[in-house]
């Protein structure tokens, strides 16, 4: 298939679980289907059922529902984690919206975020055991990851090290996830489910360290700039830091310890963050880990959704270029 023809073919399954997506999301009760239906249907890149979509072109084949129901899981499942980060993170904006806890308040975040988890388990149901098993065991790494970067390193832990691994659970597993969901639906072979699981992971890590990145050096994200560095969420730049011996680095470090609640401290904080080295440092460890991403598609049968991935391993890293 050429890449137009390709690119076409996954908008329309795109179409189609966004129709799927608004049905979800209904509730008996009109003011839960607002709650729901206000992230959900703010947009968002819908990155994690576009890796569904496309895997599904690597096997003997698919049916339609199955890719669809797939997509709307991952969709589902990331939705209503978002809704629980922005309680954890107290964040305001979301996809360009107020977020639901600013707009409704904590319990109905977090209640919307259980009732969203529980639609995407009715919608795994129907795919069957195996399906069911990886969603369950992927939400529990995300928690896990969650719960992680709240309580921090244990002592003695590397702490760019335990941040990695935070990552690997809120974010990387979702996506690892996805892909092996659409290699799954469309019949791909033991050997592409590998490769497809690695490369989920590995772009799953890009994707959250170049989010990380956009956070500090964007200010169009849909997102509050800075939410991270005011809620003193460490990320791999400001971890970075501890390891320079620069002056402005050093004061950079002292105002972030000693906390950002004043919008004076974070504008100086975020302006010395900008210009500091940490920032090309976290830019060098992107490029290296989608190289990385992009070796594990050698073993994919060629075409154009081999060919889809290949660009994603751009795509991802550019996005915080
Ligand atoms: C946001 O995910 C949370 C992260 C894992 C960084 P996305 O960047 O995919 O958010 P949407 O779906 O496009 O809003
Ligand atoms: C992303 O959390 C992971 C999950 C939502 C599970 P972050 O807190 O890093 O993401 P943003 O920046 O709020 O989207
Ligand atoms: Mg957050
Ligand atoms: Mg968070």
């Amino acid at each position: 298939m050429a890449d137009e023809d390709f690119a076409q073919t996954v908008a329309d399954i795109l179409g189609l679980v966004e129709d799927e997506l608004m049905e979800a999301t209904v509730s008996q009760y009109s003011f839960v289907t607002e709650a729901a239906q206000h992230v959900a249907a703010a947009g968002g890149k819908r990155f994690r059922p576009a890796l569904v979509a496309t895997a599904a072109h690597l096997g003997t084949g698919f049916e339609l529902d199955s890719v669809i129901s797939a997509a709307l899981v991952m969709e589902l499942t990331h939705v209503a984690s978002l809704y629980h980060d922005d309680v954890m993170d107290e964040a305001d904006l979301r996809r360009g919206v107020t977020s639901a806890n600013q707009r409704y308040g904590n319990s109905t975040a977090i209640l919307v975020g259980d009732f969203l988890f529980a639609r995407a388990s009715v919608e795994v149901a129907k795919l069957g055991p195996a399906y069911v098993d990886l969603q369950a065991r992927t939400f529990a790494e995300l928690v896990e990851g969650q719960m992680a970067e709240t309580a921090g390193p244990e002592p003695g832990e590397d702490p760019i090290e335990h941040h990695l691994k935070v990552l690997a659970g809120k974010t990387a597993s979702l996506i690892r996830a996805s892909a092996l969901f659409g290699g799954m639906v469309g019949g791909a072979s033991e050997q592409t489910l590998d490769a497809l699981g690695r490369f989920g992971f590995e772009i799953g890590m890009v994707f959250q360290l170049s989010d990380d990145l956009i956070d500090i050096v964007s200010e169009t994200t849909g997102k509050t700039p800075g939410t991270d560095l005011r809620e003193g969420i460490p990320t791999l730049p400001t971890l970075l830091l501890g390891s320079s011996s620069a002056a402005s680095d050093r004061e950079l470090a002292e105002l972030i310890a000693a906390g950002l609640d004043d919008d004076a401290d974070l504008s100086r904080a975020l302006a010395l963050l900008r210009a500091s080295s940490v920032i090309d440092q976290t830019r060098a460890e992107i490029n290296r880990r989608a190289e990385v991403a992009r070796s594990y598609l050698a073993p994919l049968p060629e075409g154009a959704a081999k060919e889809a991935l290949d660009r994603l391993c751009d795509e991802v890293v550019t996005r915080s270029a």
